[in-house]
């Protein structure tokens, strides 16, 4: 088997790379010369845990191949994969799909002989039908499917989620695509991962389906933080009390900032839209969109309110700026709300970020960049910890506290026993706990 991967973003990286792991021949292909110069110079895009070692096997094998010329990658591919971006279109929020439907033209022009077209991407409903209408319109003798078989991967653990999903979707009315698709995810029925074998639409709606439930239990939990500091109750155990019921289930219960990265903010909003224009808007989806973009903004003030009502020339410590640990992106991440926010109120931000800096700087101006994590807190009227990087779960606390001006800690990931860091002599602020 042979497959071409349109794009070499997130999606496409990971994924490609898994296929060549899985023993199928793959070309990944992208516009950006500069990338595919990288790429063949094993230098990643993205920060992903254990994406390089895999990419340098799987070329020294001969299976991977990065390349800018879309048309000799495609001609002889039996499956042609679309993972170019959906980003938020600016204005309304819908998926931009131009990226796609331009993928769509060049694979049109470039394929030979029966052509499964994939599209990996997270588009909405009906997407696949357009993608179809597109080739159809530029080959109308072309002998192809287009399926949908999107993607669940989580950035930071985007290699084993590949490798061993909870499961695999795929999308076609077609038995000839079928086949293919099953010969691709070969590796993956041989350890009984269930496929759930579906219509193209469907596809299509269990990804927005599945990642804006995923956002409204976190926000659901987040909402429920907030009252257990009210009502003087522990949300982790809360969560735990749920959680063990099997029909809630444990994970995604985290309370924190508000969720943010590459996908749930865009996706949730995408189906909003997409719902509203089909006639069956999506009430809990909105609210959920609305409580999460408030919360992020709101972080800032539990900041002010720690620091005595006022940030105004105080020094604020910022551990965290990317959206989640074990990764460099920072879109739509928390602290693009809550650094401003300080800024704006008149407080000194020092940051520091293990991985993101590079991305924060392009985001995140007047603040000071450091080194580390005490070098940022050094002197500091509050410690504000943002992302719970692995390194921040393990600061050693009497070097902080000797470290900083006042021994305020605002914890918005939970990282730390409010109980320990009472006894460790800190004014310390966390979410959801007494
Ligand atoms: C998500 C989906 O998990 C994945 O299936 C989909 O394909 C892409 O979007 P990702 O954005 O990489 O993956 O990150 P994820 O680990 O799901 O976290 C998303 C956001 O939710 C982060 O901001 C994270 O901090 C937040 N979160 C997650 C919580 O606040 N609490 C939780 O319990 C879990």
């Amino acid at each position: 088997m042979r497959i071409a991967m349109i794009g070499t973003g997130y999606v496409g990286l990971v994924s490609g790379t898994c296929f060549s792991e899985f023993g199928i021949d793959v070309v990944c292909v992208d516009k950006d010369v500069r990338k595919i110069e990288l790429l063949h110079e094993n230098v990643m895009p993205i920060y992903e845990p254990g994406l390089d070692e895999l990419v340098a096997d799987n070329v020294k094998a001969g299976r991977l191949s990065f390349t800018t010329d879309l048309k000799a990658a495609v001609k002889d591919a039996d499956a042609v994969f679309i993972a170019v971006g959906t980003p938020s279109r600016r204005g309304d929020g819908h998926a931009d799909l131009s990226y796609v439907y331009a993928a769509a033209e060049e694979i049109a022009d470039a394929m030979t002989g029966y052509t499964v077209v994939v599209t990996k991407s997270t588009v909405p409903v009906g997407t696949g039908d357009e993608v179809e209408a597109i080739i159809r319109k530029r080959r109308p003798d072309a002998q192809f499917d287009v399926v949908s078989n999107p993607e669940f991967l989580r950035e930071g653990s985007a290699i084993n989620d590949f490798m061993r999903p909870d499961r695999v979707v795929i999308g076609t009315e077609s038995d000839k695509a079928r086949a293919v698709m099953k010969q691709l995810y070969r590796v993956l029925y041989l350890i009984e991962t269930p496929i759930v074998f579906t219509s193209r639409r469907t596809s299509e709606l269990i990804k927005y389906a599945g990642n804006t439930f995923l956002a409204t239990k976190i926000t659901f939990i987040n909402e429920i933080a907030d009252l257990c500091e009210k009502v003087g109750a522990n949300v982790h155990d809360v969560a735990r009390g749920i959680g063990l019921d099997g029909r809630i289930g444990k994970k995604f219960l985290h309370p924190g900032p508000g969720y943010g990265g590459s996908c749930f903010p865009k996706d949730t909003l995408a189906l909003v839209k997409t719902a509203r224009d089909f006639g069956a808007p999506l009430r809990i989806i909105e609210t959920v969109v609305d409580v999460n973009d408030k919360r992020k903004k709101a972080m800032a003030e539990r900041v002010v309110a720690a620091c005595g009502g006022s940030v105004l020339g105080k020094t604020v410590a910022v551990l965290g700026l990317t959206f989640k640990p074990n990764t460099d992106d920072m879109r739509d991440s928390p602290s693009l709300d809550i650094v401003p926010a300080l800024v704006e109120a008149g407080a000194v931000v020092k940051a520091f970020d293990p991985e993101g800096m590079e991305e924060a700087k392009k985001m995140l101006s007047g603040i000071t960049y450091c080194d580390d994590a005490y070098t940022t807190l050094a002197g500091a009227d509050c410690l504000v910890i943002v992302t719970e990087w692995n390194e921040f779960r393990a600061l050693n606390l009497s070097k902080v506290k000797a470290a900083l001006k006042s021994p305020v800690v605002v914890d918005l990931r939970n990282v730390y026993d409010p109980v320990e860091m009472q006894e460790a002599g800190f004014t310390y602020i966390s979410i959801g706990r007494p």
